[in-house]
């Protein structure tokens, strides 16, 4: 009778680090088909960004915007290496989260008035909801990855999360400095 060290270390990990029976397992499948989740939110979210720089009145958060665009442009080529570390194809499947989320930020700018500092703290609220569902997705995912001993995928997740824990770090401080007691005292 085999005792489950033995049966262990039968399992030859390929070069991402995954077992053949954890790439079939339906954990994998899960974890995969959420990062096609992710990927399809980044993929929107990046194409969003503009319009809200567009439309936001104070240069700060206009900037800061045109920032988060080019590192979400970063998260969509690291999920692809992610892909590729999981020899899987990187394919978007509709994310039904971020699809509301974005909308929500369009409802912001058409409730808001053009110049005002009301429409930059609706466009700091909408963004802040963004950042902080990227930052539930990826520290799971991440956590996931942890969990099957993909080494590398853990890193590249680790990398996005961080970026977008410093994005919503500064989404606040720009709301704290000035854009909430200016919308206030419109
Ligand atoms: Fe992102
Ligand atoms: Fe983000």
């Amino acid at each position: 009778m085999e005792t489950a060290a033995k049966t262990q270390t039968k399992k030859k990990p390929n070069a991402s680090g995954m077992t053949g029976k954890m790439k079939n397992s339906e954990f994998h499948e899960f974890f995969v088909d959420e990062l096609k989740d992710i990927y399809w939110a980044e993929k929107h979210l990046v194409k969003a960004l503009p319009k809200m720089k567009k439309a936001a009145t104070s240069p700060e958060l206009a900037a800061a915007f045109e920032k988060h665009t080019g590192e979400t442009q970063t998260h969509i080529e690291t999920l692809e290496k992610v892909f590729a570390l999981l020899d899987e194809k990187p394919v978007a499947k509709k994310c039904d989260a971020m699809a509301g989320l974005l909308e929500e930020a369009n409802g912001m700018i058409e409730d808001t008035k053009e110049g005002t500092m009301v429409r930059d703290a609706g466009l700091i609220l909408a963004a802040q909801k963004v950042e902080h569902y990227e930052i539930g997705t990826y520290g799971t995912l991440r956590t996931f990855a942890e969990c099957m001993g993909h080494t590398e995928v853990v890193n590249l997740l680790q990398q996005t999360l961080d970026n977008e824990k410093a994005t919503d770090i500064v989404l606040t401080e720009v709301a704290v400095a000035s854009i909430n007691s200016a919308a206030a005292a419109e």
